[in-house]
């Protein structure tokens, strides 16, 4: 057994299985794991609970700035809250899925968000614990420094699908044209926005998981953190 060191920053579009597999990643290094989307949600929650107008960056800001958002690390267990309220559940809903790109393109609430980010890698690296992050701007903005970047890609067929599956576990269900003409407008807006638009920068590694289950991408992620000189001997643990 082996566990991680350092950075590993996990970027693509939606429906790729990039939470699934950056937990698992995490979980089998013994690693911490950070959710980048979720605090996008937590603080667009924020914003539908205040009432305020999508389209009114200002409003948006202030309840960004006093919004209290935190992101547990724990493969096992992510948490999410928003003013010390588990807000977990509600973060996946409709409203919230509907309305978090307009929310993530406010330049005042990525500054926030992403000097969080930065706090809870630097206290993972103090710690000499390995972090696992996701998101879309990981790799470019939030970690530049990471020791493997990985930008994972799928069909837009695949991702609707996979999509449509983590949905209806939720008990939520909509035709599959209804979720792939959502998801590629999600992935539209959140790449071409103005404030670090999501994109594969030069230095990730692209993984394909369109002909890919779980463990075969875990497989190619296991491998890159050992070529990477990230995976060290399992640290002796008191029992
Ligand atoms: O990964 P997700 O679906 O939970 O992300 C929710 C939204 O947040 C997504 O539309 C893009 C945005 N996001 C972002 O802009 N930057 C990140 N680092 C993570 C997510």
């Amino acid at each position: 057994g082996a566990e991680l060191r350092g950075v590993v920053a996990m970027d693509g579009p939606s429906g790729t299985g990039k939470s699934t597999v950056s937990r698992r990643l995490a979980g089998g290094l013994r690693a911490r794991y950070l959710d980048t989307g979720a605090m996008y949600r937590a603080v667009t929650l924020g914003v539908l609970q205040a009432e305020a107008d999508l389209a009114d960056a200002e409003a948006i800001t202030r309840i960004a700035e006093r919004a209290v958002v935190s992101a547990g690390t724990d493969p096992e267990r992510p948490e999410i809250r928003l003013d010390g309220v588990d807000v977990g559940v509600e973060v996946r809903g409709e409203a919230v899925t509907k309305a978090v790109s307009a929310v993530a393109a406010v330049p005042a609430v990525r500054a926030i968000l992403v000097a969080r980010q930065q706090q809870i890698i630097a206290e993972a690296l103090e710690a000499e614990v390995g972090i696992v992050v996701e998101g879309r701007d990981i790799g470019e903005v939030v970690a530049p420094d990471a020791g493997l970047k990985i930008y994972l890609t799928a069909d837009a067929g695949v991702r609707a699908r996979r999509r449509r599956a983590q949905d209806s576990a939720q008990g939520r269900d909509a035709s599959i044209d209804e979720i792939q003409a959502d998801v590629r407008r999600r992935d539209e807006f959140d790449s071409t926005r103005a404030t670090s638009p999501l994109r594969r920068i030069a230095d990730a590694i692209e993984v394909d998981t369109t002909e890919l289950d779980v463990a075969g991408v875990l497989a190619v992620l296991n491998g890159l953190v050992i070529e990477r000189g990230l995976a060290v001997a399992r640290r002796r643990t008191a029992r």
